[in-house]
């Protein structure tokens, strides 16, 4: 399957590419599919949404296109590199180069402080951060006041900040958000996605974002939406009304489909 992500891609200007990417977890009876030969193009310099239903894939998808996880079958790439069959070694200097990650769940260091947890990944890589930048982000994000307190003596919302300057702070040139704004309040949650935003519009950066929130949906240019592990609808431009009608549908299609044969097991809560 092509997608419209795919076409508006001017040559050359993709920033992570995958082709029959399919993740199995597990083996024989018991095996889920997470992705089902997904064909996808990230565009460089825009903002992605991914949205969908619990479970249908969308943490899988960013951790693979990301090189976090490995492949059951199908092909790769950030930029013009495969790194599906790419040593660890060159594709974790890949990653760390190229890469920020904000997780689903923070995957902060409880030892270390927020300020130690923000350059974390630059201090393994020997790299030092551009104060000016890391000011910024440290400041946008609200957490000026929070640098020396360890994760347990933080709120949800906090860590999430401190998992997003992290995943920041490098500036790297794609960023994956896996719900960003999911523990934030509303002021917070706004803040992050207007600094997304601008990362993609004054930095030329690539941001891919799941959410569940049509409201955060429509700070992005372009959402995919996925079920049961496949991509099965875009939207261009997308307006929050007009994300949340897309999704009423496809819970339309999916009461009817369990309707019909309600055998597979396969409804989710939300
Ligand atoms: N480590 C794992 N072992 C076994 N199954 C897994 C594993 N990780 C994910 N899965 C399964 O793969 C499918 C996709 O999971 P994934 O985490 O990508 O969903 P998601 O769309 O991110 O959901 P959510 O919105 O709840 O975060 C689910 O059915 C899940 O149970
Ligand atoms: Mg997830």
């Amino acid at each position: 399957m092509s997608t419209p992500a795919a076409q508006h891609a001017p040559g050359g200007a993709v920033a992570a590419r995958a082709r029959g990417l399919t993740k199995a977890y597990g083996s024989g009876e018991t095996a889920v599919i997470a992705l089902d030969s997904v064909d996808v193009e990230i565009a460089r310099g825009r903002f992605t949404a991914v949205m969908g239903p619990s479970g249908s894939g969308k943490s899988t998808l960013m951790h693979c296109l990301a090189g976090l996880d490995t492949v059951s079958a199908g092909q790769v790439w950030l930029g013009d590199t495969e790194i599906t069959g790419l040593r660890d070694r060159d594709l974790t200097r890949l990653r760390r180069d190229r890469v920020g990650f904000m997780f689903q769940s923070f995957n902060l260091i409880p030892t270390l402080t927020a300020a130690e947890n923000i350059t974390l990944p630059m201090d393994i890589a020997g790299r030092r951060p551009d104060p000016r930048w890391l000011d910024q982000v440290i400041d946008t994000l609200g957490l000026r006041d929070r640098l020396t307190h360890r994760p347990a003596q933080l709120s949800g919302g906090q860590q999430q900040r401190v998992a997003c300057a992290r995943a920041l702070a490098s500036r790297p040139e794609l960023i994956f958000a896996d719900e960003p704004t999911g523990n934030l309040d509303s002021r917070a949650g706004l803040e992050v996605l207007g600094f997304l935003r601008g990362a993609v519009d004054d930095l030329g950066q690539t941001v891919v974002m799941v959410t569940h929130d049509p409201g955060a949906a429509a700070h992005s240019d372009l959402v995919l939406f996925l079920a049961d592990g496949r991509i099965v609808d875009d939207m261009e431009r997308p307006t929050a009304d007009a994300v949340l009608d897309r999704m009423k549908r496809f819970d339309v299609v999916r009461e009817r489909l369990v309707e019909g044969d309600g055998d597979d097991g396969t409804t989710r809560e939300d």
